[in-house]
């Protein structure tokens, strides 16, 4: 196993996302014009479940951003939006969907590439908040759960993209981390 601890099982994820789901759902049943903006990699095994269990019609699209490598942020936010993705978002209800809130700096960066995009409301959805001096504070609306400051695989959280397709989430050891 590539990992030290569990952090969350499989069944711990399908309850997690569930109960995510359930209050997303009462949130925005009411709302007209609901889009999925689900923030590539990371976050597609994940947003993938959620959608599947929210019972209100919301389209899906994506976003492209990067900022890690191995095991560091590098505190610079790639984003790549694909042409005529600010048209999709103008007067949308925006459900920005990522897999981990750590630095903030990914979220933030989106967020404000949003705003410029004139969306009529933005909420954010991470599964897990790294329990973290966020460098960039960001209030995200739904919180799957809050994890301490370790450097997590699995359920779409990659190591220089590796580790994505493990069902659960953990720590990844340190002998499987490159000096
Ligand atoms: P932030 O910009 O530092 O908040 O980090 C957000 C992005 O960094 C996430 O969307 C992840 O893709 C990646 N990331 C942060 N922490 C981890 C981790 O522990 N494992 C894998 N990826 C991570
Ligand atoms: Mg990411």
């Amino acid at each position: 196993m590539p990992c030290s601890k569990i952090i969350a099982t499989s069944d711990q994820l399908k309850q997690i996302i569930a109960d995510l789901a359930h209050k997303i759902s009462s949130d925005y049943c009411s709302l007209e014009n609901c889009l999925a903006l689900v923030v590539l990699e990371g976050a597609k095994t994940f947003s993938e479940d959620l959608l599947a269990k929210m019972n209100f019609p919301i389209e899906t699209t994506t976003i492209k951003a990067a900022s890690y490598e191995g095991t560091r942020s590098t505190g610079q936010v790639k984003i790549d939006a694909a042409s005529g993705l600010v048209n999709k978002i103008r007067n949308k209800n925006i459900l920005l969907i990522d897999d981990i809130y750590d630095t903030g700096q990914t979220l933030s960066s989106i967020i404000k590439w949003l705003k410029n995009c004139n969306p009529k409301s933005i909420r954010t959805c991470a599964l897990l908040e790294k329990q973290t001096q966020h460098a960039k504070a960001v209030n995200v609306d739904y919180i799957g759960m809050k994890i301490e400051d370790d450097f997590v695989v699995g359920y779409g959280l990659d190591y220089n993209g590796i580790y994505r397709n493990l069902p659960y989430i953990g720590v990844l050891s340190e002998k499987n981390q490159k000096p």
